[in-house]
């Protein structure tokens, strides 16, 4: 609640200037005529959309819902989205474009071309179908951030094998437990990957992970680093060597529209991931349309966004919606202060970028480095802003604005979730008056509401549930291998009219001009620097641990991080509440699941807050991370004295 009180102070209102609206595709005038178009037929509407996209077999239909929530988009459309992607640039002037233009963490750098990407995707393609690999098998990729990753990408839809694309940043515990759901029979990798100047041993997890997985029969590896790693023999194969022996010429297999084209896991209010299913047509039909529209792509941008490829915004905005869209996609391998604080604003200066898309985290630690990064690289070529991950708060939002967009470039503060596919809130840039930390109004085709745990609407500021109450492409179709969880998750808890909507996990209201704030997730999910972060996997990589007995996690603000991950431990007897101990547990969590989930304090205590029928009392938890003590009612409490108790835990931060 408290962002939202700080979110409300800032009125001011920014409208796009008059030079961007004249160059724009879309102005306040085109965006009604589109949006009345999207509501009088949405089937209409969205099947339009589909021929942004190369069918092999144009569809015919729309939306089937007739099995709600298991829906399908254009379900009697036919086609490989790396056409859509690379082989009908060929016929163009796009064909010597440069597709990628891409940057090593070192300092090294790779430009490919259309042509140059098409066929290098199809070497690799051809290398994997002369392994035995084919449409449907699925292949997970746990690579940095270096071009063969998006070779990888869609040398695996060439060949209609669902990809699930494992962020560098996970332990070999959370890469096995992802290859055995997806029952992945291949993995591409890497020997390593540089991060910060150190290398992280990619293919030494792999092998890790794969002492439990019997399943998979092929690794191919890229040398980035040339590190020594051990190559098992029969199963580990040098991409170089694979590819080498290829000719560049592999058909593109059409696949229907409903085709999963990639499983990405995310973090639920579970201990275990959801692999995230998404479709190839309707996916791909609604990434195209935000892509168009959102980023106001033409031609001659160099778009550059900072998201991993492990992430969401990474398959939908550095690989398939530019690419779609045949642009010009800067991409880097490393951490935006290495091996200087400005490497970003280098790289914008450098390659002339005109659209750069970021996250709030980064924002935040950009503004405490200061302005003198900035101030020292050209920033002119910009011509638009984004941000995802996370609500930005005003502060941040302003920063950007003047300091990396001059008071010249629109900002587009765009929502969404590995499940949306793509962008479903945002504004239009040549259209939409935007208000710092709010990302304004559902795009067009895009049915969006808050309402109560009844069902009931909110009214205008009221704050409530955020849901989408009408399926959209780019949905995701189910939970990999667990289609009841997919149902319950997201539709089993908010009806409206009795009938199942989408519920996102997160809080937010329509201000009085029908704006909408996000107020962040109101599950037991965390957003950690944009990452989600399930509480529920923290707490039982901790438990797993033999020290400890019980473990509940809570988000608490962080000015950089949006939420601080904290954990209330209880250890069992005979274990000492010591600052070493609590070390090894986050290191514990780190081998568990990766970095990104190590616990920033933990606090040792005899007991845990709960209810009387055992739950957790984690809204408690909450505010004693928060604020040092729980303020809120505690009436369901079981024993009062654990309060007391919580209060002076024992904290390993000062
Ligand atoms: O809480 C919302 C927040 O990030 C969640 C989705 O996380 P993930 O699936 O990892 O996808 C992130 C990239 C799309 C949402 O439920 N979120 C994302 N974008 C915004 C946001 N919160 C506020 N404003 C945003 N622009």
């Amino acid at each position: 609640m408290k962002t939202i009180d700080s979110v409300q102070s800032e009125k001011r209102l920014f409208p796009p200037s008059e030079r961007f609206v004249s160059q724009s595709l879309l102005d306040a005038e085109g965006l009604r005529a589109l949006r009345e178009e999207a509501s009088a037929d949405p089937d209409g509407f969205w099947l339009k959309q589909s021929q942004l996209l190369h069918w092999q077999t144009p569809p015919t239909e729309g939306l089937d819902q007739s099995q709600h929530p298991f829906v399908t988009w254009f379900k009697d459309g036919e086609l490989n989205l790396t056409e859509s992607c690379l082989d009908r640039h060929l016929s163009t002037a796009r064909r010597n474009k440069a597709a990628l233009i891409w940057e090593g963490e070192p300092g090294d750098q790779r430009v490919l071309t259309y042509f140059e990407l098409h066929r290098e995707v199809c070497r690799a393609a051809a290398a994997l179908l002369r392994l035995g690999i084919k449409t449907g098998d699925r292949v997970v990729i746990y690579m940095p951030m270096i071009p063969e990753l998006v070779i990888a990408v869609l040398a695996c839809a060439r060949i209609g094998a669902t990809h699930s694309v494992i962020f560098g940043g996970f332990s070999s515990e959370a890469i096995r437990d992802r290859i055995s759901d997806a029952g992945a029979t291949a993995v591409l990798t890497a020997d390593g990957g540089y991060r910060r100047g150190k290398v992280v041993p990619l293919k030494h997890n792999v092998d890790e992970a794969l002492k439990h997985c019997p399943e998979v029969r092929h690794v191919i590896v890229v040398s980035r680093t040339g590190q020594d790693i051990s190559m098992h023999p029969g199963r580990d194969h040098f991409w170089a060597d694979l590819v080498r022996a290829e000719h560049g010429l592999c058909d593109a297999v059409a696949v229907p529209s409903e085709h999963p084209l990639f499983i990405l896991y995310t973090s639920g209010t579970t201990g275990k991931p959801k692999g995230v299913v998404h479709s190839t047509g309707g996916y791909a039909t609604h990434v195209a349309f935000t892509t168009k529209y959102v980023f106001d792509l033409r031609d001659e941008d160099t778009y550059f966004c900072t998201a991993d490829v492990g992430w969401i915004t990474g398959h939908s905005y550095i690989v398939y919606g530019p690419l779609i869209h045949g642009a010009t996609v800067v991409m880097y391998e490393g951490a935006p202060d290495a091996p200087h604080k400005g490497r970003f604003w280098e790289i914008i200066d450098k390659w002339g970028v005109t659209i750069f898309y970021t996250a709030p985290t980064a924002i935040r630690a950009f503004m405490r480095w200061g302005d003198s990064h900035p101030r020292s690289h050209r920033l002119s070529s910009l011509r638009l802003l984004g941000t995802v991950g996370e609500p930005i708060n005003p502060a941040a939002w302003l920063w950007y604005h003047e300091h990396i967009g001059h008071g010249r470039c629109p900002i587009v503060d765009t929502w969404w979730q590995t499940e949306t596919g793509g962008i479903m809130v945002s504004p239009l840039p040549g259209a939409t008056v935007t208000k710092p930390g709010s990302c304004t109004q559902p795009l067009p085709g895009i049915a969006v509401e808050t309402v109560h745990k009844d069902g009931s609407r909110c009214g205008r500021s009221e704050g409530g549930y955020l849901v989408v109450t009408r399926p959209w492409p780019g949905q995701l179709r189910t939970v990999w291998g667990d289609p009841e969880r997919y149902r319950k998750t997201y539709f089993g808890d908010i009806q409206i009219d009795g009938r199942p909507v989408y519920f996102t996990g997160d809080g937010a209201r329509f201000d009085e001009d029908g704006y909408l704030w996000v107020m962040g997730r109101v599950d037991d999910v965390l957003n950690v620097a944009g990452h989600r972060i399930g509480t529920a996997e923290v707490e039982s990589a901790l438990v797993g641990h033999p020290h400890v007995a019980e473990a509940a996690v809570v988000g608490r603000p962080d000015d950089l991080k949006g939420q601080a991950i904290v954990a209330f431990v209880t250890l069992r007897s005979g274990h000492s509440q010591t600052p070493e101990t609590a070390s090894l547990l986050k290191e514990h969590v780190v081998h568990d699941i990766g970095a990104i989930a190590r616990p920033d304090e933990i606090r040792f205590t005899e007991a845990l807050p709960k209810t009387r029928s055992g739950k957790i009392m984690r809204r408690l938890l909450r505010e004693i991370a928060t604020t040092g003590k729980a303020v809120g009612d505690v009436t369901t409490l079981e024993d009062m004295a654990v309060l007391q108790r919580l209060s002076s835990a024992n904290s390993d931060e000062e």
